[in-house]
């Protein structure tokens, strides 16, 4: 993590742009992640009151904590009174936090204004409609309550948060976020800042050739010109009409090359649609600080999910089952579409060595309890007992979305760390930089 908070920051250096990397707490419920960011020069986006006071527990002091999303009054209290920088969602969002400003005589809270539906004079590229943020042709609608609650309320910037890893869209709205900063700038307001969100995604496979393969003999099964990949003709979002492929398909594309970091690079290096300049040069002469707020990108490499396997049958079809202790919420690699095979841990040596396709089921008493819909070709065959280890989960995939379905208990979170040249662990919550990270090493 701390590596991933190095390569956004030596970023943002090349670019000479000044700026902070706040990481999006909510793609993981770790407390041990949390204090690692703690130790390290970056800040926590958080997107709750209880994420809100996990950061202010972690050593996070309110200068390095952004609040986003929507938020209930408990939360923006919390943050005026720990003086928090606040990205607002909507207009009344600004009404009911100046209010609580004003009523409760707090000090004057910092806010970003999160900006949506962006459209470029230039550009033929509209962002999505989106449920979050103030429409950017209505800024001038947050510009009037600012003005009205100057004593309550500082501008610092404007930001947004696309749920979209397309670059196009993300130029055009950064490029959005320079226009409404003219305008906060004509109506006699100083802000300083962008804040453009996360979504710069990870690289889940190294081998793109590998990607392409697998990706085209889906599409031949889909097209019945090889055996089924996936259980009952799951498509994945594509369809077979009149010997053709339609659809497309609904995957997280799992290799991924210019991600994280470098997907920053890029947008920084990309043209300004309408002012036809590299988008960090426009904010480097405009002396504003980049503010990043990375989830999935921080936690690439971190966290594995391991499963205890409970049966392996054959099916007289050919087939084979891995039926899991758990269910598929509690992996999740299906619902976020990032197709990553899990990693056979054998308690004994494997037994009759080679290699086997099988579909990964849970233990929930649904068909669609399917940890994976496709089949895993795994290197060898599993054993009752053997654990299945996913890897590189941390983002989102299994913290997001895991329950207490049939009371099962959620699986204990550990942390992992290195203690002189061994592994070693403790429970999630136990962890402290100080005594088991790697300043303590
Ligand atoms: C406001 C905001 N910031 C940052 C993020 C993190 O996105 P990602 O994990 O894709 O980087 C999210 C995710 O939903 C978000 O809503």
């Amino acid at each position: 993590m701390a590596a991933n908070v190095a390569a956004f920051r030596a970023v943002l250096s090349r670019h000479r742009l000044a700026g902070q990397i706040f990481y999006a707490h909510k793609a993981n419920r770790s407390s041990a992640l949390v204090r690692e960011i703690a130790a390290t020069d970056a800040g926590v986006d958080v997107a709750s009151l209880a994420e809100l006071q996990h950061a202010l527990g972690s050593g996070l002091v309110p200068e390095r904590i952004m609040a986003t999303g929507p938020k209930n009054s408990d939360f923006l209290w919390l943050a005026a009174r720990t003086g928090v920088m606040v990205s607002v969602d909507s207009v009344s969002e600004l009404v009911e936090l100046a209010a609580l400003v004003t009523d409760r005589a707090l000090p004057r809270v910092r806010v970003l204004v999160r900006l949506s539906g962006f459209a470029s004079a230039s550009a033929q590229v509209r962002s999505r409609r989106s449920r979050f943020g103030v429409s950017a042709a209505a800024v001038g609608q947050v510009l009037d309550v600012l003005g009205k609650h100057v004593d309550a309320l500082d501008l610092v910037g404007v930001a947004f948060h696309l749920d979209t890893i397309e670059l196009p869209e993300k130029i055009v709205a950064l490029e959005g976020c320079l226009g409404a900063l003219d305008e906060c700038r004509r109506r006699g307001l100083r802000p300083w800042s962008v804040d453009i969100g996360g979504g710069f995604g990870v690289d889940y496979l190294a081998d793109g050739a590998q990607w392409e393969r697998y990706t085209s003999a889906l599409t031949e099964a889909v097209l019945g010109k090889r055996a089924p990949l996936t259980w009952n003709g799951h498509s994945y979002g594509l369809r077979a009409e009149g010997g053709v492929v339609r659809g497309s398909l609904n995957l997280y594309p799992a290799h991924r090359p210019v991600s994280g970091a470098a997907y920053l690079d890029r947008l920084l290096r990309s043209t300004a649609p309408d002012q036809r300049r590299p988008l960090g040069g426009l904010l480097l002469d405009n002396m504003y600080e980049l503010h990043v707020e990375p989830g999935r990108a921080l936690l690439d490499q971190c966290g594995l999910v391991l499963a205890t396997v409970l049966e392996v049958r054959d099916e007289d079809n050919g087939d084979t089952i891995v039926r899991l202790d758990c269910n598929a919420r509690d992996v999740s690699t299906e619902e976020h579409g990032v197709l990553m095979d899990p990693v056979v841990v054998h308690r004994t040596a494997p037994a009759g060595a080679g290699p086997v396709g099988a579909y990964l089921f849970g233990n929930l008493c649904l068909e669609a309890d399917l940890i994976t819909r496709r089949k895993v070709f795994l290197p060898t065959r599993p054993h009752i007992g053997d654990l299945l280890a996913f890897v590189n989960t941390a983002g989102y995939l299994m913290d997001f979305s895991a329950t207490q379905a049939l009371r099962q208990p959620i699986g204990r979170k550990a942390a992992l760390y290195r203690d002189g040249g061994a592994w070693r662990w403790c429970l999630d919550e136990q962890y402290w930089p100080v005594r088991h990270g790697p300043e303590a090493a």
